[in-house]
């Protein structure tokens, strides 16, 4: 029995099929390059000796994902494919519920006409919103401030109730706080297109020269040094975190949300300079106005998945750093110049 992994070839879900390819698994891989390269498979290859078991599917294509139901017999699914940029999903929300809540809704139909019932999901501690606690434990309230976000936690719910329906399904979103890092070989990484929405993916670009200077966005929150402060957690730890679940899900039932963050906070400043001295470089930035929408510090209460994963993330932010610049130093467009 094999694992259907949607979203393969994105930066997470990349990093996870090397990770669970090198482990042994048994994966199929799809994504429809939306938002990643082909060469991305030749990656993965290089990396695990494993010609990966890729089919380009869209989600919204419900027969050719019916196609593929019925030519594998799969025992779970690990769904990382959406639309993941906040500022888009505020401007054109409808294209941000067609994908990730219609996507999704047909998947998890797929899922339920194949009697399929293991389902890992990528969710996102945008689920949560402003802290009333911090750090944030899977209790805390879900109350979304963007269509992203909602897309999430309504998807979240349609796993809870289905669970609820379906006493053999296993749901099991996992709430990622700050993915950062790459791939240690360099040969893997983040890609992101444009200008990047995101800390990290902004501080190697400045540090490779293609953008100016970094923005900060605003200096005056309540934090350690007035940046905001954020729970970073390196990419192939987050791989890890979803093999151990998958075994979780395979082996209970009903819902079961779990947050996947180093349970840690580093401000702005500090990423900065942290990777400045590990990576022997300079990165020019300039304090700006804050960002709507943005908030003062959070972090990640990461308890259950110790309890219950047997997982807690082992990459420190030195090696997030090294690993970000050594992807972006060898491959400085990306994708594009492998
Ligand atoms: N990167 C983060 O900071 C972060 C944080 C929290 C949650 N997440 C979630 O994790 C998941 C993976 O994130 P990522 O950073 O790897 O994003 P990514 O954009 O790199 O990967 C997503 C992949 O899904 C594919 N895709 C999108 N829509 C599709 C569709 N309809 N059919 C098939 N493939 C489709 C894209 O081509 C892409 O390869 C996303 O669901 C994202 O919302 C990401």
């Amino acid at each position: 029995m094999s694992i259907l992994v949607t979203g393969a070839t994105g930066f997470i879900g990349s990093h996870f099929c090397v990770e669970a390819l090198a482990q042994g698994l048994d994966l199929v891989l799809v994504d429809n390059f939306e938002n990643s390269s082909e060469k991305v498979l030749d990656k993965i290859e290089l990396l695990t000796g494993v010609k990966p078991d890729f089919h380009q599917v869209d989600l919204r294509d419900t027969e050719k994902l019916e196609s593929l139901f019925k030519d594998y017999s799969f025992e779970s699914v690990v769904h990382f494919a959406g639309y993941k940029a906040v500022g888009e999903s505020s401007a054109d929300p409808l294209m941000y519920y067609r994908n990730n809540i219609v996507g999704s809704l047909n998947l998890l139909e797929m899922m339920k006409r194949y009697e399929v019932n293991n389902l890992v999901f990528s969710s996102s501690a945008t689920v949560y919103s402003d802290p009333v606690f911090n750090p944030y434990t899977e209790e805390h309230r879900k109350l979304p401030i963007n269509p992203y976000g909602n897309t999430k936690s309504m998807f979240e719910d349609i796993m809870q109730d289905y669970a609820a329906a379906n006493p053999h399904f296993s749901a099991v979103p996992l709430r990622y706080f700050n993915p950062i890092g790459a791939h240690p070989s360099g040969e893997m990484g983040e890609d992101p297109k444009g200008i990047p929405n995101n800390l990290m993916p902004f501080i190697t670009k400045v540090a490779v020269g293609q953008l100016k200077e970094l923005q900060v966005f605003g200096d005056d929150y309540d934090t350690v040094d007035g940046t905001g402060v954020r729970d970073y957690i390196h990419v192939m730890d987050l791989a890890e975190g979803h093999i151990r679940a998958i075994a979780f899900a395979e082996n209970n039932t009903g819902y079961t949300p779990i947050n996947l963050g180093a349970g840690k906070g580093y401000s702005v400043l500090e990423v900065i300079k942290a990777f400045e001295q590990q990576n022997n470089t300079s990165v020019p930035y300039k304090v700006v106005a804050r960002r709507a929408g943005d908030l003062a510090q959070y972090w990640a209460d990461a308890t259950r998945a110790k309890d219950l994963l047997d997982w807690e993330t082992q990459l420190t932010i030195e090696d997030m750093v090294k690993d970000s610049w050594g992807w972006q130093k060898k491959y400085p467009n990306g994708f594009n110049d492998c």
